[in-house]
């Protein structure tokens, strides 16, 4: 494994205690690296869908919210009440020098979330449900602090969309009625600078 490559050396994380290690290792550096080398897009079409369904003022979380990247943007568009989790508390002390967040936490996605139910207006995810990250059960909770009528807005990878559980979970979850498929964005690049044939899809379900 190319140690020089953080995208690939956190999609190789073989546990979430090893997962954590290396955001924690690469938190100072990952804005800078994402530009410089990646120039990364993914979070675009989530932002623009989130804005399109949900109106301000609205309770969000940052599920997987890193260094806040999501944050920042969301704020720029004039949403002030976001709170954000994460499994790396040095991705969490980054988030937390922007400013933007109302609260920030560790919390695990896959396991159950310290939230009451009905929380949240709106849950927005990027970059988070990919190759041994957050699991697809990630949902079931999501969906439980997510009030009636709000909205869960994510981000996957196409080739982890068709190579993953994701799709079959979130069909499942359609079929059970827990939510109901409002939009997918067209595909666009994730990254500007490399690994071209990378394309990402915003969904957007409401509870
Ligand atoms: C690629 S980063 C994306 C961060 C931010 N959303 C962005 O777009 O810049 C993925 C983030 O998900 C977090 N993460 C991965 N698996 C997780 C899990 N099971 N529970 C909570 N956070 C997780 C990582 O610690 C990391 O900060």
């Amino acid at each position: 494994m190319n140690e020089d490559n953080k995208v690939e050396l956190v999609y190789n994380s073989q546990n979430n205690q090893e997962l954590g290690e290396n955001y924690n290792l690469w938190a100072k550096d990952y804005e800078r690296e994402l530009e410089e080398k990646y120039g990364y897009l993914a979070p675009l079409p989530a932002i623009e869908l989130l804005v399109k369904y949900v109106p301000k003022p609205a309770k969000i979380l940052d599920a997987g919210a890193g260094t806040g990247l999501i944050g920042e943007l969301l704020n720029q568009r004039g949403y002030n009440n976001i709170e954000g989790i994460d499994l790396s508390l040095g991705m969490l002390e980054e988030a937390r020098s922007k400013n933007v967040y109302n609260g920030l936490y560790q919390m695990v996605l896959g396991e159950s979330l310290d939230f009451a139910t009905d929380s949240f207006d709106a849950i927005i995810s990027v970059g988070t449900f990919t190759y041994n990250h957050a699991p697809s059960n990630s949902f079931d909770e999501l969906i439980r602090i997510t009030k009636p009528s709000g909205y869960i807005i994510f981000i996957l990878r196409l080739d982890f969309y068709e190579q993953s559980d994701f799709k079959a979970k979130m069909s499942a979850l359609e079929e059970f009625g827990k939510w109901k498929l409002v939009e997918i964005s067209e595909a666009s690049k994730c990254f500007a600078k490399t690994e071209p044939d990378v394309y990402v899809k915003a969904w957007v379900y409401q509870v």
